[in-house]
């Protein structure tokens, strides 16, 4: 008996042994190296890893059970529990964080806050105000139990009409590159991932899954690239995603020059690279290039397996995109078992999106100093967009916010009588588009519908009871395809509207105000005389009504400055010849021939006249710009320049300071300045000054040498301009620069597939 019982236990404890041994075996993320986690995947499990889930892709497709964690998310990694792999969610967007705030069976809301837009966030010229925006939206995806935000996306206004502007900072790559650091570092100091997007040449949306853009290297290094270079060497972000076009005749997400060679071996990012949403078309390609997981790619399974079945691709390629994609999981929130609270501080963050927009608001004119309100207690409010603020665009860069303040009421929140019959008139226009919305998406119908004509006699009931006519034009769009040029021009009953409004309240000896509640550009050169003052709101999230209010009743000083140009008329675009594609009807190749010659580096060399220029911001006061000190007459590896800024005005403000340099023009041309460092002051008192220091380094000075693919700074005088916009220069000095300077070589990557001539001013 006793024996018997003995040699059980003996085989007991033999076989949990071997048991816990066998347990021991498979290995762990985070535990065990990634290498050995990775060797203990069976080949299914290493395809399945290398693609996501999400949208129309999920477990099974299209059968299988739907996988998701949070409602609303754009996508997942896969789980492999017995390795110890957790899912990672990976939520939108540039704006806020996009989920749905009550989707079936959860018994709370999840609002999230709506920040202004990137344009409108590029307008404050304040990279601490942006750094500060992206802790809270980060906050949000953290305690909402999401591992990583989909933005910033950084890609250059190459055109105004292009449908995703509003989600991208600017048409220059200095101010897109510092606005996208402060981002990525304000988001991930709350130990949650960014993803830089979309890499690179995102600036189309006709086509936008085939179009091929045709860019030269120059143009590529010193304007479509360089945002992207600066913000992984300053702020690494954890993702970088390759985007839907192809670029020099490749999809950029099967790119290996482009994914590995550039961003990898020269920039030295260090993260994961995911493809944008079903984008490309070789799962191998993709692999091979570098781009470590496809989203959601489930439909890309078999091909893989396949092929790594059949020795097509090297496993060792895939192990790396393997141990890359490892990396991130263990960075995540979710990985390191973090309980969220779905409770984020909407409180504080409603404040900082407001201050986020105050700051954003741009005021383009303001004669006779008819802003801020003078004496101002009732408002007629002209404009269907008076009563349905555009708070964002739509598609990815969306948020689901519990609301927007209206302009009209957030009048009447701070004590103003808004005119009711004119109210009225606009409730019921917009009752009856809303409700003849069929299949369409009745948030945004009447965004998009035109708007209302007003007769003469309508316009003149409301001059006699109200102090101040407000007349606001709307603008809407959003991914997937491009404003009109009927957008981008006022309609003639817009432009009616503002004349007839403007000549009745003058006739009264009243003013009329234009607010622009848009997300990218809209013409003005053949409206603006009319109105006294034209106030750009932008989109700027769910407090922009009350911003925008803060500042006309002259609570807020306005200090934002445009990120790009305002053309005189469309045609004045560089690119709005070539724009979206050829050929026309059905774009398959973009030709970017207007070169480096984007925005104002057009209009500036060229001397074409804009409406308003890059840089161009009015305030309630004035600064006075003095006592320029440059460290040195001659450049060694650094120059600092420092000015002093006052505030010779009566009413306290901030002024966002420009710093262009004129580069020598002997061996290569190049724009006639171009923005090298800004910053912004504190909120300076009357009288108050503060003293700005600006960095340049060897990098700053130099452009792009294509036939020795190099960075190179040129031997001369270079003039540092100093301005408070790009026309508007305030101090200049200079320095010399003895030896012409090769401050970097890289690869000779990247060539156009097709012909394609950079305009220069020699060949005009
Ligand atoms: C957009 C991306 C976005 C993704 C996930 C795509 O259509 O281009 O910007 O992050 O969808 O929603």
């Amino acid at each position: 008996m006793k024996k018997s019982y003995l040699f059980i236990l003996l085989l007991l404890s033999v076989f949990s042994l071997t048991n816990a041994q066998e347990v021991r075996r498979i290995p762990q993320l985070g535990k065990d190296k990634i290498e050995d986690v990775i060797a203990a995947m069976t080949r299914e499990e290493k395809v399945y890893l290398l693609m996501g889930l999400g949208e129309n892709c999920w477990l099974n497709p299209p059968t299988g059970p739907k996988t998701v964690i949070i409602a609303g998310e754009a996508g997942l990694t896969w789980a492999i529990p017995r390795l110890g792999i957790t899912p990672a969610v990976l939520t939108d967007g540039p704006a806020g964080l996009r989920i749905e705030s009550h989707p079936e069976g959860l018994n709370f809301t999840r609002y999230c806050t709506a920040f202004p837009t990137a344009t409108a966030l590029a307008s404050t010229w304040n990279t601490d105000l942006v750094e500060n925006v992206g802790k809270a939206m980060g906050n949000e995806v953290l305690e909402y139990g999401s591992d990583c935000l989909l933005s910033p996306a950084i890609n250059i206004h190459r055109n105004p009409l292009s449908g995703r502007n509003f989600e991208y900072y600017s048409e220059d790559p200095v101010i897109a590159g510092k606005m996208g650091s402060a981002m990525v570092r304000g988001v991930q100091s709350n130990g949650v991932g960014t993803s830089l997007k979309h890499f690179a040449a995102n600036n189309i949306e006709t086509n936008r899954t085939t179009i091929n853009a045709v860019v030269s290297q120059r143009a590529l290094r010193e304007i479509y690239l360089r945002g992207f270079e600066m913000v992984v060497k300053e702020s690494q972000p954890w993702t970088v995603m390759t985007s839907y076009n192809r670029l020099n005749g490749f999809y950029t997400s099967e790119n290996y020059d482009l994914v590995t060679t550039i961003l990898r071996d020269e920039w030295k990012f260090q993260g994961m690279v995911m493809s944008d949403w079903w984008a490309g078309a070789d799962a191998v390609a993709q692999m091979n290039a570098g781009n470590d997981i496809i989203m959601p790619g489930c439909h890309q399974r078999e091909e893989l397996l396949k092929a790594l079945k059949n020795k097509i691709i090297d496993e060792k390629v895939i192990d790396r995109n393997l141990a890359r994609i490892l990396t991130f999981i263990l960075r995540t929130p979710r990985y390191k078992g973090y309980a969220y609270s779905n409770k984020p501080n909407l409180e504080a963050h409603r404040e900082i999106s407001k201050n986020a927009a105050t700051e954003g608001i741009v005021l383009l004119k303001n004669d006779k100093n008819a802003l801020p309100f003078n004496n101002v207690k009732s408002v007629a409010l002209f404009g269907k967009t008076s009563y349905r603020y555009i708070a964002g665009g739509t598609g990815s860069g969306e948020v689901n916010y519990q609301y927007a303040t209206t302009i009209n009421e957030s009048f009447e929140k701070n004590g103003f009588k808004v005119a009711k019959p004119l109210e009225a008139i606009y409730k019921q226009f917009i009752d009856t588009v809303t409700k003849k919305v069929t299949k369409e998406n009745p948030k945004f119908v009447v965004d998009f519908h035109a708007e209302l004509p007003l007769g003469k006699e309508q316009v003149a009931a409301q001059v006699k009871k109200t102090d101040i006519a407000i007349i606001t034009i709307g603008r809407n769009g959003g991914e997937g395809w491009e404003r009109k040029l009927t957008e981008f021009n006022l309609t003639d009953t817009e432009k009616q509207l503002i004349k007839d409004v403007s000549e009745a309240y003058h006739a009264a000896g009243k003013k009329a105000i234009v607010v622009l509640n848009i997300g990218g550009v809209v013409a003005t050169a053949d409206w603006r005389d009319y109105p006294d003052a034209i106030l750009l709101a932008w989109q700027t999230g769910q407090e922009g009504a009350n911003a925008m209010v803060d500042i006309l009743k002259g609570k807020v000083n306005p200090s934002g400055k445009l990120p790009m140009s305002f053309p005189m008329s469309y045609s004045d675009v560089p690119s709005a010849k070539t724009f979206p594609g050829e050929p026309a009807d059905n774009p398959v190749n973009a030709v970017y021939n207007e070169g480096i010659y984007v925005g104002y580096r057009y209009y500036d060399t060229f001397k074409v006249p804009t409406a308003y220029e890059f840089g161009y911001g009015l305030s309630y006061t004035q600064f006075q710009y003095s006592n320029i000190q440059l460290s040195g007459k001659e450049f060694n590896n650094e120059m600092t320049v420092k000015l002093t800024v006052k505030n010779t005005g009566k009413t306290a403000g901030k002024e966002a300071v420009e710093l262009y340099l004129h580069a020598p023009n002997v061996e290569i041309e190049k724009p006639s300045q171009e923005l090298k460092a800004f910053a912004k002051t504190g909120l300076l008192k009357p009288g108050e000054s503060q003293e700005i220091t600006l960095k340049l380094d060897t990098r700053s000075l130099a452009s792009f040498w294509t036939n020795i693919s190099s960075w190179v700074a040129e031997k001369g005088t270079y003039e540092v301009r100093i301005g408070a916009s790009s026309k508007d220069i305030r101090l200049t000095s200079s320095f010399t620069l003895p030896q012409t300077v090769i401050v970097e070589k890289v690869h000779q990557v990247l060539y156009p597939n097709r012909p394609v001539t950079d305009l220069t001013v020699a060949n005009k």
